[in-house]
């Protein structure tokens, strides 16, 4: 299949999420654990574009928009990169011969448990699906962006939340009634989720997140942000000491709730109003936090 170059380009927000429940289950044969876990997207995204050339040549051009402050772990350009990945994945499966130039500006921190590279990955599916034609379904790129990431179908979800299980590729989609103000960081230093999921210990016996839904279902916001947990914070504030001083920081501020999102290391905290979330971030950045940002969850 060829479809020449085309000068239309197709262009897409890849949003962050957070985490606002995460219970790890049990560890599983296979290396993964069995999670239950409540994703919502925020208003942080990265930008993907994309042209179908005739080329046959895959290229990415990575923009970083990041603050100066934050010390910068490096993007994967190679053949590494789950941008690239999808794109090849796509390829193979539906025997494409196009190529595509694609530009990738990236505002989402990395190992940082806000889902960037997956969501890149997930809009990268979208995009080229469309640019190269191939009118694959919703259901079909989920199955298939499952085996690059398992979050990867939460953002190829019909809406903003969803409770996810299995090793978090299994989806319920809910709408949530409000949206969540929040603070969220990224200390200097990052955290890899492989290295947070050994040192978790699973707690099956922690509370469903049933709750957490309702409240969201319900539009209590505040009740909602009462229900977070996350079972991988207590590993991730053992390996990295940056994730225990944000934690501890977070507790003076007198915010209604904060945690640790995915595997860290970034944390966010819940406010009453986004005027407070924007007003906290401000003083995080002058206290010398590299990276703190106000954004709400998405509806
Ligand atoms: O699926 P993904 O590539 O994002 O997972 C990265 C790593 O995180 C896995 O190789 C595994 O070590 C760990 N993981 C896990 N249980 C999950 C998800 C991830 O142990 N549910």
């Amino acid at each position: 299949m060829a479809h020449g170059n085309s000068d239309q380009r197709w262009t897409a927000r890849a949003h962050a999420k957070v985490n606002l429940s995460l219970r790890v289950l049990a560890k599983r044969p296979d290396g993964y654990h069995d999670i239950e876990t409540v994703m919502s997207r925020i208003g942080l995204a990265d930008t993907l574009s994309i042209r179908a050339t005739s080329s046959g040549e895959l290229r990415l051009n990575v923009e970083l928009a990041y603050p100066r402050s934050l010390p910068i772990t490096p993007i994967p350009i190679g053949p590494d990169n789950l941008v690239l990945r999808a794109a090849e994945l796509l390829r193979k499966q539906h025997g494409v011969s196009s190529g595509a130039e694609i530009t990738l500006t990236k505002r989402i921190p990395s190992a940082a448990g806000l889902g960037g590279g997956s969501s890149d990955a997930a809009t990268a599916l979208v995009l080229l699906n469309r640019a190269w034609r191939l009118h694959r379904t919703l259901d079909e790129l989920r199955e298939l962006g499952s085996g690059l990431g398992s979050d990867v179908p939460f953002f190829l979800a019909d809406s903003a939340c969803a409770l996810c299980t299995g090793r978090g590729e299994r989806l319920q989609s809910f709408s949530a009634r409000c949206r969540l103000n929040l603070v969220v960081v990224r200390p200097s230093s990052g955290l890899s989720t492989p290295e947070v999921y050994r040192h978790c210990v699973p707690e099956p016996t922690s509370p469903s997140s049933d709750q957490l839904i309702q409240s969201l279902e319900q539009g209590d916001a505040r009740q909602a942000a009462h229900r977070l947990q996350n079972s991988l914070q207590r590993p991730a504030e053992r390996l990295n000491p940056d994730v225990m001083s944000i934690h501890n920081l977070f507790t003076s501020l007198g915010l209604w709730n904060h945690q640790l999102t995915g595997s860290g290391s970034a944390y966010f905290g819940v406010c009453a109003s986004f005027r407070q979330a924007r007003h906290v971030a401000r003083r995080l950045r002058l206290a010398g936090i590299p990276w703190a940002i106000a954004t709400q969850t998405c509806l």
